[in-house]
């Protein structure tokens, strides 16, 4: 059975000694609500990694980069590699975040690369896709979405797609306190496992774990996360609190 994954994206927020005190607090929590059947991750900035593996305990809590380089070493200044990320512990990497998206110019073609080397290291990209608003608006965004899963993650090997999670985030959802509805969210998520059984059959898209992501929190995650498609969440804002991180992950 596909695993349920609720995963807390830190973004650029905490110093190492705040992230380290939020880490312990999570894992703290996750230990004493036995929860077993969801995979926790926390998505740490570079500099906190290290810390945090050492602090969760990392049979209950796994630790994931934001973003890794899209070359493997090599003379190219203020880079973090995938092997660098896999050698901190980590076994995850969130790639192709909509603000990486945006504000760092990351197209198809360094995620094709990103995602390669990720996946070359053994690290489980967790591969972020969603539209901006004025494509929801002009209902178009499930031909958008599915442009960004076939420039890059759907060019991979049935083999190697089966080793990554997808996140849906809608743009106009993250952190603007405007959810998807749950219906749009199990709509897309279900339009995208069609997508991956249409390219890699029915047994590979039953096993792919698709995220929703956008202004997700212990209120309304009880909610999407009683959808059939809908397989856990990434989590920004409201993973900032132990507490908050917490009810979600219990939201199963
Ligand atoms: P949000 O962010 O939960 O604060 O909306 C989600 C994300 O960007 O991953």
């Amino acid at each position: 059975m596909r695993k349920k994954i609720v995963a807390g994206n830190w973004k650029c927020n905490t110093t190492v000694q705040e992230g380290v005190e939020l880490a312990k607090s999570v894992s703290e929590l996750v230990a004493k609500s036995g929860v077993k059947n969801v995979v926790v991750v926390l998505g740490t900035p570079f500099t906190h990694i290290t810390s945090v593996v050492n602090t969760v305990d990392t049979k209950l809590v796994g630790v994931a980069a934001q973003n890794c380089a899209a070359e493997a070493k090599g003379a190219f200044t203020g880079e973090v590699s995938a092997t660098m990320v896999k050698s901190t512990g980590a076994e995850y990497v969130i790639l192709g975040h909509s603000e990486r998206r945006e504000y760092y110019g990351e197209t198809s073609e360094t995620l094709n690369k990103k995602v390669t080397l990720a996946l070359a290291n053994g690290l489980t990209p967790i591969y972020c896709c969603g539209e901006a608003l004025s494509i929801r608006e002009a209902n178009e965004q499930n031909t958008y979405v599915k442009n960004q899963l076939d420039e890059t993650i759907f060019n991979l090997s049935a083999e190697d797609f089966s080793k990554l999670a997808i996140a849906y985030e809608p743009i106009w959802a993250i952190g603007t306190g405007v959810t998807a509805s749950t219906a749009q969210a199990q709509e897309m998520l279900a339009y995208i496992r069609g997508l991956i059984a249409d390219k890699f059959g029915k047994v590979v898209a039953e096993e792919t774990s698709i995220l929703y992501g956008g202004s997700c929190n212990a209120k309304n995650a009880p909610e999407l996360f009683s959808q059939p498609d809908i397989d856990g969440g990434l989590i920004g804002g409201a993973s900032l609190k132990a507490e908050d991180f917490l009810g979600i992950i219990t939201a199963y």
